[in-house]
């Protein structure tokens, strides 16, 4: 558990390049102290300030990293309309007792020359996700490594939200032998169900109506699970009809999977997740559910 106590913390810092951040991070072990990584791609919300605050609670010391990783966004993707709000995301970890603030320039981490990605093999990265965005995971998979291999935290922090990232993470930090405990975070969700992303801000009121079909799906399925229902397909149905109440919805996939290993499943067991992702106009929106836990589908916590 940590020892330090708030009012002896040194300010943020910010460090814009990976010897710097590998030094800083060397020193902090040297101390003996413990490290959070937060990985993030900035314009942070409640969802990322869950992650930041869990590290601060179990860690020593916390860095976050601030980067949007233009390797795991595909040709056709909105790599141009991801927000980028630097100088508010430094405030939100200063606020937070952040302590190392990491935001390198895509020259910094990918220097010229730089050849090498992380790739991983199987249903983990061919399915879902990684069958409908090529290339996706591999850039996932690559600024993670990178990240891991330079801070080499005790403790890495991923939202439950992206599950098969969490996935692929979990699996690359285990097989790299980092050391690094992959600590998977409830969604953070606003009042009104939907899970916090970034990517809601492109929502019209509409859309975000038609979009709240999402949650309201999850939580049918996890309803009937409650009821007793172990079959996946009678689940993944029960999803499917709440979901065609919203006809503006374009569904692209709902799923109930194994967990680590994101194959299919027949009977729901409890390392099961409903994955759906799903289109409300231009915006693509992904969210999951482990039926029957604690995490179910709290809400109104959000900002
Ligand atoms: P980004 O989308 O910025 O998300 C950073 C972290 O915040 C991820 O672990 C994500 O799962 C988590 N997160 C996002 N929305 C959340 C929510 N509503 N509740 C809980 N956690 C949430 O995911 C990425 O960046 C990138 O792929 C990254 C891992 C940083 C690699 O570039």
């Amino acid at each position: 558990m940590p020892t330090h106590t708030a009012d002896r913390r040194s300010p943020l810092s910010r460090v814009d390049g990976p010897e710097e951040l590998r030094r800083r991070c060397d020193r902090i072990r040297a101390a003996g102290q413990s490290l959070g990584l937060v990985p993030t791609m900035g314009a942070l919300h409640a969802g990322h300030r869950r992650l930041i605050q869990r590290s601060r609670a179990e860690c020593d010391r916390t860095v976050v990293s601030i980067f949007v990783n233009p390797i795991q966004f595909g040709p056709g993707e909105d790599l141009n309309l991801y927000p980028r709000s630097l100088d508010a995301d430094l405030a939100v970890c200063a606020e937070l007792g952040v302590d190392l603030a990491y935001a390198p320039s895509e020259a910094a981490m990918y220097p010229e020359g730089f050849a090498t990605r992380v790739n991983l093999r199987g249903a983990l990265v061919e399915t879902l996700e990684g069958a409908r965005r090529p290339g996706h995971f591999e850039g996932v998979a690559t600024v993670v490594t990178k990240l891991l291999v330079t801070a080499r935290p005790d403790r890495a922090y991923f939202g439950h939200k992206d599950a098969q990232q969490c996935a692929v993470v979990r699996r690359l930090a285990a097989d790299l032998n980092t050391g690094a405990e992959i600590v998977v975070c409830p969604t953070v969700r606003d009042a009104d169900g939907l899970a916090l992303s970034s990517r809601n801000a492109r929502l019209d009121p509409a859309g975000r109506r038609q979009a709240l079909a999402i949650p309201a799906a999850l939580a049918a399925a996890d309803a009937a699970f409650r009821l007793g229902e172990r079959d996946a397909e009678a689940i993944r149905d029960v999803v499917l009809r709440r979901l065609a109440e919203s006809p503006a919805l374009d569904v692209d996939y709902v799923a109930v999977v194994d967990a680590l290993t994101f194959l299919p499943i027949t009977k729901m067991h409890v390392r099961c997740e409903i994955l759906i992702a799903a289109r409300m106009g231009g915006v693509r929106l992904i969210d999951v559910l482990t039926p029957g836990t604690d995490e179910g589908l709290v809400v109104g916590v959000g900002e």
